[in-house]
Formats: structure tokens, sequence, C-alpha cells
């Protein structure tokens, strides 16, 4: 019997369903302008993964397919059968574990930001030390630490959008960090599964990135059977922080192409 929580999630509009999956350690509110925007036509679904948000964070290695259970344990509770998964870094790790283990419940998959990689080892001993550095130190280092990463080198660190996400990484429960990094570590390559799937797939790289590279976003598109790559200028590792109105412009093109098929 798997140890799964009850996700916290908001909820928007009517239509084909479209879940909105965040990265590391942020929480749903990331994607609050693409809500918004495309519930005008769809279903849109915003959970907090285990750890992050308003979501409880047990202590425990949060393994990626965990955390895809428990998205698809939530869209159960929901009436949802099928959806389409948009997901951003680490919720693009949790998306390709679920379309591994449950490609049924895919209409389409939305990659944003994110690569399909294992860890090398060098990074698994990181990742096992941000954990350990996470619980001793606490959610602000890490918040610090990561801020002028998460955003394209030019964008403005006390804007207003940088204070909140900033705010919203502090907020993260030590052990939610602590569990995201060593499920990180133990994940799989998933180049295998992006390579089998139909699909429908689109993948969005923020065109200064500083922590996936999109090189490697447009790669894997290309490995792809039925994706389109869609590059976002002036944005970084947020583009639906960033540039959030031609984020929502993709995803709504993509979209489109899903509900006329
Ligand atoms: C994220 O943005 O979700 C993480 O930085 C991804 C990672 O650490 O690999």
């Amino acid at each position: 019997m798997i140890d799964t929580v009850k996700l916290h999630y908001a909820e928007l509009g009517q239509g084909m369903p479209i879940v909105l999956i965040h990265g590391f350690p942020l929480a749903h509110t990331i994607w609050n302008a693409q809500a918004e925007a495309l519930s005008d036509s769809y279903r849109v679904i915003t959970p907090d993964l285990r750890g992050h948000g308003q979501s409880p964070a047990p202590e425990g290695v949060y393994h990626m397919d965990l955390l895809a259970r428990e998205i698809a344990a939530l869209l159960d509770d929901l009436g949802i059968e099928q959806a389409v998964w948009v997901a951003q870094s680490m919720g693009g790790y949790v998306a390709m574990a679920a379309l591994r283990l449950f490609p049924e419940r895919f209409r389409g998959i939305g990659l944003v930001a994110t690569h399909p990689h294992a860890d090398s080892d060098e990074k698994r001993a990181d990742r096992m030390a941000a954990a350990n550095s996470a619980l001793a130190n606490g959610s602000q280092a890490v918040a610090d630490a990561m801020l002028p990463i998460l955003f394209a080198p030019e964008f403005d660190l006390e804007s207003e959008t940088a204070v909140t996400l900033s705010r919203l990484m502090a907020r993260t429960a030590p052990q939610g960090i602590a569990g995201a990094q060593r499920g990180m570590a133990a994940r799989p390559d998933s180049v295998a599964t992006l390579q089998a799937t139909t699909i429908p797939a689109l993948v969005i790289a923020g065109a200064q990135d500083q922590i996936v590279d999109p090189d490697v976003s447009q790669r894997m598109a290309a490995t792809m059977p039925n994706a389109m790559f869609v590059p976002i200028e002036h944005a970084g590792h947020m583009p639906m922080l960033e540039q959030p109105d031609a984020t929502t412009d993709a995803l709504r093109a993509f979209m489109t192409t899903l509900t006329s098929s």
C-alpha cells in the first residue's frame, strides 16, 4: 500500500482538463496567469506537489513515481480520466514518470523548462548535501541560492514577481525540500519513455534558462515522435512568470490542436 497524501489544488473553468504542475521548490501559484487565462475554455487544475505549497510535507524520499501517483489520485477524485499534463522542471520529471506509469491518463503533454536525463553521480551527491543543508539551515538559504538562477540574467530580482517567488520558496517546508531533492536524485532516465510516446507534446524552453539548457530541451523535443518546440525569448527557467502571455499563447495554441483533432 502506497503512503499517499491528498494534494492541495486550485481549479478554474470547464472543458478539456489541463493540469499545470509546478517545479521545485515552488507551488501551484506560479501558474496563476495561465490558469486564469486558459480557464475561459478549459478546466484548469493546479496542484501543489507533496511537500510544496499547502500540501502535506511528510518525511521521506519523494520519488517521482509517488508524486505522479498523487496527481493521478487527485484526478481520480475530480472524476478526470484523461488530461493534458503540463509541467515545469521537476514537475516535468513527475509528468515523465506518469507517462511511463499510466500513459492512458494523457491527452497531451507539455514539458516546460525540463529535460529527461537522470542525474550524474556528482549531481546526486549535490542533491543529498542540499537535502541535509535544507534540514539543517532552513528554506530561506535555499530560496536565496535559487532566486538568481531561476530567471533570465536580465530579470530584475527586486521586482514584485521575484520577491513573491523568493517568499514562496522560503515558505516551503525544509522536509519538502529534502524529500524532493532525494526523490529527484533517485529518478531514472526518461529518454526511452519520451521516444516511445505518440501522445501530442509541446516542449517550451526559456531561451536564457540558467538551470536547464534550452538546447537540451530542443533535443528532447526532436527525439519525441509528436512534439513541437517553442523557445521563449527573454525568459529563463520561469517562462510562465517572465513571459506570461507568450507562455499562455503557446499553451493555448497547443490545446487548440488537441481540441480540433
Ligand atoms: C526545478 O526547477 O524544478 C529544479 O531545479 C529541477 C532540478 O533540480 O533538477
